[in-house]
């Protein structure tokens, strides 16, 4: 856990601009890794509205932060303000980083290396296999990059609408194309939601991973047929809270592994922290601190 620290003159600031802003966990883990390596840095929640976006960001070299984080409802727009913007920044459309490097603005996105690296973790096998990714939005857009660098063979968009999953599947073949053979390989196909309440599709996943918003609020997951899955199927929810989704639920009531998005809100942290600062956290300290922010620990 955060050490009482004494701030100076001299001190220097890293910071998350959201709206709402106020449950964010990343102060908790960015302050336990600066408390970690005794760094005269703090990490702050700013609460900006979209209107006020476009001042917030040109406020970052005026104050001199050294990087800021993005949530919800930033990313996308944010990008279009930055002086530069990453390769996987591009692809995925959104940016959850700004790096303010001598008041050049450089924007990337560490949300699907944050998830690749908790899926490889948890010791994941999608080589040539189906990953089935429930949602079309910016979340689901980070699914899929990270399920194509894990090998995927196949990957399935499931999204209530249509539409969104067909423009999302175009994205990423205009990528696989542009990015080499070895990713070639990958097919992304669509489909409803209903085709998930049927065995065949189910039955071939390695990996089904919950990028929609269902959960948040409350309230049950769109029926799937989890009995059709294959034992060693993992079900990963990118959506993280103090107990366990109704998508998890169900699937651990079967008996399949069940992970949260806390693992990747951990590891796209770091990522973060180490862009920001040009050092690593202490290992393990940002997720020792966001599992005792979650009441895990
Ligand atoms: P983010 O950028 O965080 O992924 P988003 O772009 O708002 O957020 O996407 C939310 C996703 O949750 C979408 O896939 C949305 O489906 P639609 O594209 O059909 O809107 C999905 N979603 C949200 N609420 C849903 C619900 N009640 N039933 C089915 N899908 C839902």
């Amino acid at each position: 856990m955060e050490q009482s620290r004494t701030l100076s003159g001299r001190s220097r600031f890293t910071a998350i601009f959201g709206d709402p802003v106020e449950h964010s966990l990343s102060p908790a883990m960015h302050n336990a890794a600066y408390a970690g390596l005794a760094m005269d840095r703090a990490y702050l929640a700013f609460h900006v509205t979209p209107d006020r976006l476009r001042d917030a960001i040109r406020a970052i070299p005026a104050l001199g932060l050294l990087g800021v984080n993005l949530t919800v409802p930033h990313k996308q727009r944010a990008a279009r303000m930055m002086a530069r913007l990453s390769d996987e920044a591009r692809i995925l459309g959104a940016i959850n980083c700004v790096v303010n490097r001598e008041g050049v603005l450089s924007g990337d996105n560490t949300d699907a290396r944050g998830l690749e690296a908790d899926l490889r973790e948890a010791g994941l096998e999608l080589e040539a296999k189906l990953a089935v990714i429930i949602g079309a939005g910016g979340a689901a857009a980070a699914a899929v990059l990270a399920a194509l660098r894990l090998g995927a063979g196949r990957i399935a968009i499931g999204n209530r609408t249509r539409a969104r999953a067909q423009a999302l599947a175009r994205r990423f073949a205009r990528h696989i194309t542009a990015r080499g053979k070895d990713r070639a390989r990958a097919t992304i196909t669509t489909c409803g939601l209903d085709t998930l309440t049927r065995p065949d599709l189910l039955a071939q996943a390695a990996l089904v991973v919950n990028a929609t918003s269902i959960g948040l609020q409350g309230g049950g997951f769109i029926p799937l047929d989890y009995a059709a899955t294959s034992d060693d199927c993992l079900f990963y929810d990118l959506i993280y809270a103090r107990e366990p989704t109704p998508f998890l639920q169900s699937a651990a009531a079967r008996g399949r592994r069940a992970l949260d998005g806390a693992g990747m809100l951990a590891e796209q942290g770091e990522l973060a922290f180490e862009l920001f600062n040009g050092t690593p956290p202490p290992p393990g300290a940002m997720r020792t601190a966001l599992l005792a922010a979650l009441g895990r620990a």
